[in-house]
């Protein structure tokens, strides 16, 4: 494989060595102020990481310089054939000003993973995450400090070839930038709405859906679109197969609280193999909670939301830890869930998991990684 080439060339010549060209005071930007007013995805810090790879040198010129847009041709691939691929995760300031990230090796790994099924080289590991630490320690001043705010960080690696033709690129760009981010639940929980679309399907078997590939999230838009116009925040999605089975909501994994078991969708190569989905897993199994992967089909959802034995639904990611589901609609219909509340048992996994990321609360998983004092 010549991603797997790139990454042991890289080794053996030693540009693993990362150059730091720090942003001069005059071209710092002016940072936020409200950290009330951060939302997501609006502020960018000074500095991003940046590495480029060709099939015959691996990868090399790993360098933190000033954020900048980038110099594309227009023929560069990812922009015809979609070869895409990104990261989400984030750096957390702890009460003492410490900072922490949250499972990096699994957000590492994962990028791996969508790299080898885009056929994009993989990233070394051990380089990544320097660059990472390196590039969040450089823009500490960036962490916002209040409850539940955070340091939002975006890895990316798109395919810079400039050719027509579809085949796997030769050459490539990873960068990371990070910035500020809100508390997503700055006045409590709301729950949310959520739509279960039939017509439109985010993934099939055999597909990407397991990989977080640009294209999986452009071809949800329609039917997101759908369920807003109704009112909806969200949209369930179902398999592709039989349009029977829910799989992810938005862009989370789904969880329902069915008796005293807690279900969600096995990974079978549709849905993405969320990093907060396996830590709400292993949290429940270590509450002693019965926890089950398997299919759960909609039939299933709407008799228990009838019968009550649906006793909470809620969403994992990275971005709001859970998300609370009060309301579904499903075939011209409303159901209800927890009298459309938030359930104590997602309360707890959010109080929980949150406690671990700020480094307030015991992490006897070792999920937690403290960068600096
Ligand atoms: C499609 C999809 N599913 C699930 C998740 C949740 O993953 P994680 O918990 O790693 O943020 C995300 C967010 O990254 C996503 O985009």
């Amino acid at each position: 494989m010549f991603g797997r080439e790139g990454a042991v060339i890289m080794k053996e010549t030693g540009l693993m060595e990362i150059k730091v060209n720090p942003a001069t005071p005059e071209s710092r930007k002016v940072k936020p102020v409200d950290e009330t007013k951060l939302g997501f995805g609006k502020f960018f810090s000074d500095h991003m990481f940046t590495m480029t790879y060709s099939s015959d040198r691996g990868w090399g010129n790993a360098e933190i310089g000033l954020y900048r847009p980038l110099c594309l041709q227009p023929t560069a691939m990812c922009l015809h054939y979609g070869q895409e691929i990104f990261e989400g995760m984030k750096a957390y300031r702890g009460k003492g000003g410490e900072i922490y990230l949250f499972r990096p090796q699994d957000n590492i790994r994962r990028m791996n993973v969508s790299a080898e099924r885009l056929c994009m080289p993989p990233v070394d590991p051990d380089v990544f995450m320097e660059a990472l630490i390196k590039l969040v320690l450089l823009e500490e001043d960036w962490i916002p400090r209040g409850h539940g705010t955070s340091l939002y960080i975006r890895p990316t690696m798109i395919a810079t070839e400039a050719a027509l033709g579809v085949h796997p690129a030769n050459e490539y760009l990873f960068f990371i930038i990070v910035g500020p981010v809100g508390a997503y639940y700055p006045e409590g929980f709301s729950p949310t709405k959520i739509y279960v679309s039939e017509e439109y399907v985010r993934s099939v078997r055999g597909g990407t859906g397991f990989a977080k590939a640009g294209g999986n999230y452009a071809a949800s838009l329609y039917a997101s679109r759908i369920a807003m116009e109704m009112g909806y925040t969200q949209v369930l999605w179902l398999d592709a197969i039989e349009r029977k089975y829910a799989e992810e909501v938005g862009t989370s994994n789904i969880f329902f609280l069915i008796g005293d078991e807690l279900v969600t969708p096995p990974l079978e190569g549709t849905i993405l193999p969320g990093v907060t989905r396996d830590s709400v897993i292993k949290m429940a199994r270590h509450w002693g909670t019965k926890v089950s992967e398997r299919a759960v089909s909609m039939d299933e959802i709407v008799r228990t939301a009838q019968t009550g034995t649906l006793k909470e639904v809620f969403a994992s990611g990275t971005a709001a830890v859970v998300s609370p589901v009060g309301q579904f609609y499903y075939r011209g219909k409303e159901y209800l869930v927890n009298g459309g509340k938030t359930g104590a048992f997602t309360e707890k996994l959010y109080e929980e998991i949150l406690g671990i990321q700020y480094g307030e609360k015991e992490d006897p998983f070792g999920w937690r990684m403290k960068i600096s004092d």
